[in-house]
């Protein structure tokens, strides 16, 4: 399989080492890279490296387009774009994902080819393919997860050294764990995109984030408030749940309080953690690394393993309809 990766950064970076790297995989004469599209001032740095779209679009050999620019805009057009040249699409991009993912399997129906997006929710956990499995079999009543790495990691942090907010943001984001403008980390939009997501394909409906939607961060929790959960025991996490009932189902992101005996308050550093309860599996969690370069980019060539194997991904409808009912704050979920 040849692939055009779009964007170098961390891990887009990360794709081509794994693929390029034969102490890291197995399957080197299988696939290979033949395009990193990047800004037109990087071009001269690697000979894989183009600033012209259209060369990857119109190039018959390449049948993967692994997009890693992150963001609204280019990444919707390009992904459209790829789709309708007949390219299979992988993506990283939980925003583009969470608002766009009906069209994207519209488009990449019309045009014979998968878009698969593993690493958009919980970076190098296999959510979403254990998700669908479990679908295979059961319906799925209550999803919830620790999905946003670096605010896991200032709650952590600030839990065990009892520093300030600002500090530790300041800590996270000199390690590379914040995204460029810290608010989608620490005010709950991150997680909104990747519970959105988790909710479509739990649910079988298409969920857009937004302001119906109800979210509440961390930016105003401080040292004295953690201080002052540490003296009754209990540990703070900033949550994304969502429980379904009937034709309804409730949506909240929210600092979430644990006694340390439970499996989120043990979720440590940047780690994430994502859980569903269905009809026969019952509880199913999942926790490891949810960012990062290597375990991003091992979930994205998973998919592309997938998509060499052919190993189809549930099909989506999105023909469920359920209204949004916030009020029941219902704690039974997993
Ligand atoms: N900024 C995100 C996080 C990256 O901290 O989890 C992975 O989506």
């Amino acid at each position: 399989m040849k692939i055009a990766i779009l964007g170098h950064g961390t891990v887009g970076s990360g794709v081509l080492k794994i693929i390029q790297d034969s102490a890291l995989h197995p399957f080197e004469k299988d696939l290979s890279v033949k395009y990193v599209f990047v800004r037109p001032e990087k071009v001269d740095q690697n000979e894989l490296f183009v600033d012209d779209y259209s060369t990857i679009l119109n190039d018959e050999e390449v049948d993967v387009v692994v997009e890693v620019l992150g963001g609204l805009e280019p990444a919707k057009t390009m992904i459209i774009d790829a789709l309708k040249h007949g390219k299979n699409v992988v993506t990283a991009n939980k925003a583009v994902v969470a608002r766009n993912l009906k069209e994207f399997d519209e488009i990449a129906e019309e045009n014979g080819v998968k878009f698969y997006f593993e690493s958009a929710v919980g970076g190098g956990i296999p959510w979403i393919i254990n998700l669908e499995r479990a679908l295979r079999i059961d319906q799925i009543d209550s999803i919830h997860g620790i999905l946003n790495g670096t605010s896991n990691y200032i709650l952590d942090t600030m839990t065990k050294t009892g520093q300030s907010f600002d500090k530790v943001l300041k800590d996270a984001q000199d390690l590379g764990y914040a995204e460029a403008d810290p608010s989608a980390d620490i005010d709950g939009y991150d997680i909104e995109n990747k519970l959105c997501i988790s909710v479509d394909i739990a649910y079988n409906t298409f969920v857009k984030p937004g302001d119906h939607l109800l979210k509440f961060g961390i930016r105003n929790i401080t040292d004295e408030d953690i201080k002052y959960f540490k003296k009754h025991n209990l540990i703070v996490k900033l949550l994304g749940r969502s429980f379904k009932k009937n034709n309804s189902f409730n949506f909240v992101v929210e600092p979430t309080l644990y006694t340390p005996g439970q499996i989120e308050a043990g979720i440590h550093d940047n780690y994430n953690f994502v859980g569903l309860r269905g009809t026969t599996i019952g509880k199913l969690t999942f926790n490891g690394q949810g960012a990062g370069e290597f375990p991003t980019a091992h979930a994205l060539v998973q998919d592309i393993l997938d998509l060499k194997a052919n190993n189809v991904h549930l099909k989506r409808d999105f023909n469920e309809e359920f209204s949004l009912d916030n009020t029941t704050k219902k704690k039974n979920y997993v």
